[in-house]
């Protein structure tokens, strides 16, 4: 476990990323003969899904403890109380920004729903609509939330496309979230997120999303972007004209780079 870890820290930190970079990009244009049509996001979401189906672990995705296998055994499930104690931090955030029970809430890159199981606890029945790329994250996350709230909640799930993101618009949202997502977003993608973004909102939409702030953008690991806000507000303007869109730190971090919350809402309803 050990010797996991510590090859793990190698190939993402320190010279060691730049590595993993390459051999990323590489495996990326071959994936890309066989996918031509395809998007680094198409990929990053499709390899991290085959290497759960194969018994993997990842930090954020997937029902395993993170680097819980030795080179030998298999990786160890998270029990549920485990699995609760995730995505607060998110979920916190959320509330700060005024979600309601009675919000209608879009989870934009839900993944295995670390964040999505407390707003759909939180939410009334039917508010709750997950969104990914691949339903393999969100299907491992819906056998972790217990049967009876799931009953009750009617969560909804929806892999994303052009029809879902059509769809999403006639449920006029109250909010959109997305969380840990725009990281692993290229910088040459970055218009086709915000695309989606921003098709999905209506007049009152509020758009909460976190993301790497830094001076410039930059690739800050392997499959990491840091965003510059010069770049993060040309691309949203790019979609559309008069939106209201300011930065603020996630946390006490003043100094970039750091953790930071994007927010985005037409100036129809600024206070
Ligand atoms: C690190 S996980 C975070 C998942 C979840 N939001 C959370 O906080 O646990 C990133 C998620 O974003 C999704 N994703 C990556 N690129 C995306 C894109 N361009 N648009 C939407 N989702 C994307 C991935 O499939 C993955 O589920």
């Amino acid at each position: 476990m050990k010797i996991k870890a510590r090859v793990f820290e190698f190939f993402n930190t320190g010279i060691g990323w730049r590595i993993t970079a390459l051999l990323v990009d590489m495996r990326f244009l071959g994936w890309k003969l066989i996918h031509p049509k395809a998007s680094f996001s198409d990929f990053y979401a499709e390899s991290i899904a085959s290497m759960l189906r194969r018994g993997g672990s990842h930090k954020t995705l997937g029902d395993k403890k993170f680097l819980s296998r030795s080179l030998s055994t298999p990786s160890m499930h998270m029990n549920p109380l485990e699995y609760q104690a995730r995505g607060t931090e998110y979920f916190d955030l959320a509330i700060k920004y005024g979600l309601k029970p009675y919000h209608t809430c879009v989870d934009y890159g839900c993944g295995s729903l670390r964040v999505g199981q407390h707003f759909i606890g939180y939410l009334q029945s039917e508010k709750y609509l997950g969104l990914d790329i691949v339903s393999d994250f969100y299907e491992i996350g819906k056998a972790l939330i217990p049967a009876p709230i799931f009953k009750e909640k009617k969560p909804r799930f929806s892999t994303i496309n052009p029809t879902t993101i059509k769809i999403v618009l006639l449920q006029q949202p109250d909010f959109v979230f997305s969380f840990a997502v725009l990281k692993h977003v290229p910088p040459r993608e970055l218009d086709a997120f915000f695309n989606r973004i921003v098709n999905m909102m209506s007049p009152h939409t509020q758009v909460v999303i976190t993301f790497n702030q830094a001076e410039q953008t930059i690739r800050a690991g392997a499959k990491i972007w840091d965003f510059c806000e010069k770049d993060i507000f040309s691309s949203i303007y790019k979609q559309c004209e008069g939106l209201d869109c300011s930065i603020v730190p996630f946390g006490t971090d003043k100094t970039l780079p750091r953790v930071a919350v994007l927010l985005i809402r037409k100036q129809s309803i600024q206070e």
